[in-house]
C-alpha cells in the first residue's frame, strides 16, 4: 500500500504551489506593463523626432538645400540605427534615405503640414525581423516647399530585451517558489512540533497512567480544540478505567463475604460429628447463600451484557394491571412476613415494553421498598399515563434516604448503608440500566423519616 503523503510536506507542496501561481500572476502583469510603456515610450520619442525634422526642415531654405546637406536631418537619428528617415519631395523624388529595409513600408495616410502628430498616426510595419513602428507626416520647407517625412524604426531589439526580462522573470519565479517551497516546509515543520508533543504524551499513557493530560493553554486554536477533545476523551477513559477496576474489585471483595460464610460454616460443621437436623440447618444456610451469590454473578452479567449492548429490548404491549397484579402477589407474602402493606392501584393501561425487564426492574425497586419499610409501614405501587409513555412510582414510608447518598444510590455496588443491607448494591443500578434501554429514566424522591418515592418511566417508541 502507498504510504499517504505527509501533512508538513502536502502543506509544503501547496505553498508553493500557491506561490508559483502568485508570482506567474505578478510576472505577467510585470510583462505586460514593461512591454506596454516601452511601447508608448518609443511611439512618443518617434513623434518627438519627427516634430524635430519637421522644425529643422522649416528652417532649411530650399528642397535643394535639403538635398545637398542632409547632415542636420540624419543628425537627429544619431546613435539610433534602428531609424529609418526617408525625405521625399512632392513628385516622389527622395531628398534624403538614411538605410535601405529588406522590406517595404506600407503606404499609410500622411498627416498634414501644421497638424501636431499624436500616437494614433503611428502605424505598425513589418520588418524582417520583428515587427516596427512607423510614420509619414507632411513638412514644409523654409522655402515653402511640401515634403514627405517617413520615418520608421525597427523594434527588434525591444524584443530581444522583452525576451532576456522574461527569462530573468522565470528565474526569479523558479528561486522565489523554490524558497517558498523550502521556507514552507520549514515552517508547517516548526509548526508541527506540538502536534509531535501530543503523540509523544499520547504514547505515555497506559491503563495505569492515566493522569496525562496535554497543556493546551498556548495551543494554537485549532490544536487547542483537538487537545480538549482529547483530554475528555482521556477524563471518559479514565473514568472507564476506574469504574472497570472498580467493578472488579467491588465484585471480588463482594463475592469473598458470602464465600467466607459459607467456608467457615462448612468447617465448623466438619469440625465434629453433627445430627442430621444440623446438617439439613447448615444446608439449608449455605442455599441461601449460594442464591446471594448466583443472584449477584446473574445482576453482574446482566450489567455487563447491557454494557456492551448485547441486550435487546423485546417489547411487547403489556397490560399494566395484569403485570403489576402478578408482582404484588409475588411479594405479597414477603411484605406479609415483615409486617409490611403492600398495595397495587394501576388504572387499565397498556404499555409496550420488554415484560422480563419491566418485571425485573419493579422487583428491583419493589424489593428496596419492602426491605427498607419499617413493621406496620406501607409500600405502594401506582402507574399512570404520561403523554410519551407511562409512569409507575413505588412509594414506601420510612426512614428513607439522606440527601448526601440520593446522588449515588443508582451507582454500582452503592449501598447507602452497607451493614445494614444485605444486598451487593447493583438493584437500582440495574433498574437505571433498564430504564436507559426503554429510552426512559428512574428518579427519586425522598423525604427522610416520611415517604420515599422512586418514579420509573418508560417511554413510548
Ligand atoms: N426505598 C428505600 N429506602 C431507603 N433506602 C433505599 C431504598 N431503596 C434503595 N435504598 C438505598 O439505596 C442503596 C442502593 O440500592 P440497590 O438496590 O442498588 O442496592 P441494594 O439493595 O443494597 O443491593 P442489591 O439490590 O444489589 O441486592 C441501598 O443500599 C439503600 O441504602
Ligand atoms: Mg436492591
Amino acid at each position: 500500500m502507498r504510504r499517504p503523503m505527509s501533512l508538513t510536506l502536502r502543506v509544503a507542496l501547496l505553498l508553493s504551489a500557491v506561490s508559483v501561481a502568485s508570482f506567474l500572476a505578478v510576472g505577467a502583469y510585470l510583462y505586460a506593463t514593461l512591454q506596454r510603456q516601452m511601447a508608448h515610450r518609443d511611439d512618443v520619442e518617434l513623434i518627438a523626432k519627427v516634430d524635430q525634422i519637421r522644425h529643422i526642415l522649416s528652417e532649411l531654405p530650399s528642397l535643394a538645400s535639403v538635398a545637398q546637406d542632409s547632415k542636420p536631418l540624419t543628425d537627429t537619428l544619431f546613435g539610433h540605427n534602428d531609424f529609418m528617415l526617408k525625405v521625399n519631395a512632392a513628385d516622389g523624388k527622395a531628398l534624403v534615405q538614411t538605410s535601405i529595409t529588406s522590406r517595404p513600408l506600407p503606404h499609410v495616410d500622411s498627416v498634414p503640414a501644421g497638424r501636431p502628430l499624436t500616437i494614433e498616426d503611428i502605424h505598425d510595419w513589418q520588418p524582417a525581423a520583428g515587427i516596427g513602428r512607423m510614420v509619414r507626416a507632411a513638412a514644409t520647407v523654409g522655402g515653402g516647399d511640401a515634403v514627405q517625412v517617413t520615418l520608421a524604426r525597427e523594434r527588434s531589439d525591444r524584443l530581444k530585451l522583452l525576451r532576456a526580462y522574461a527569462v530573468d522573470l522565470l528565474m526569479a519565479l523558479c528561486g522565489g517558489a523554490l524558497l517558498a517551497t523550502l521556507l514552507g516546509y520549514a515552517v508547517v515543520r516548526h509548526s508541527m512540533r506540538r502536534l509531535r508533543s501530543v503523540i509523544a504524551k499520547a504514547n505515555d499513557i497506559s491503563t495505569s497512567r492515566m493522569n496525562t493530560r496535554l497543556s493546551m493553554h498556548d495551543a494554537p486554536v485549532e490544536l487547542r480544540e483537538m487537545g480538549e477533545a482529547f483530554n475528555a476523551m482521556l477524563n471518559r477513559l479514565e473514568d472507564g478505567v476506574q469504574r472497570l477496576s472498580g467493578f472488579a474489585a467491588d465484585l471480588a471483595h463482594d463475592m469473598r463475604t458470602p464465600l467466607n460464610t459459607l467456608m467457615l460454616e462448612t468447617q465448623v460443621a466438619l469440625s465434629n460429628t453433627r445430627s442430621v437436623e444440623e446438617y439439613q440447618l447448615l444446608l439449608a444456610s449455605n442455599l441461601e447463600e449460594y442464591e446471594r451469590l448466583a443472584r449477584m454473578i446473574d445482576n453482574t452479567l446482566f450489567l455487563a451484557r447491557v454494557d456492551n449492548a448485547q441486550l435487546a429490548v423485546q417489547r411487547e404491549s403489556l397490560d399494566l394491571q395484569v403485570e403489576l397484579q402478578r408482582i404484588h402477589d409475588y411479594f405479597e407474602m414477603l411484605a406479609e412476613d415483615v409486617d409490611v402493606h403492600l398495595s397495587v392501584d394501576a388504572p387499565p393501561l397498556r404499555a409496550d415494553v420488554d415484560p422480563m425487564l419491566l418485571q425485573r426492574a419493579v422487583s428491583n425497586v419493589l424489593s428496596n421498598a419492602i426491605r427498607h419499610t419499617p413493621a406496620g409501614g406501607t409500600v405502594r405501587v401506582s402507574a399512570r399515563a404520561l403523554d410519551d409513555g407511562i409512569e409507575l412510582a413505588v412509594s414506601n414510608t420510612g426512614p428513607g434516604i439522606a440527601p448526601e447518598h440520593l446522588p449515588h444510590i443508582f451507582d454500582r455496588y452503592y449501598r447507602a448503608d452497607p451493614a445494614r443491607t444485605a444486598g451487593a448494591g447493583l438493584g437500582l443500578s440495574i433498574v437505571r440500566a433498564i430504564m436507559a434501554l426503554h429510552g426512559g429514566d428512574i428518579t427519586v424522591d425522598s423525604q427522610p423519616g416520611v415517604q420515599t418515592t422512586f418514579f420509573m418511566r418508560f417511554k413510548k417508541i
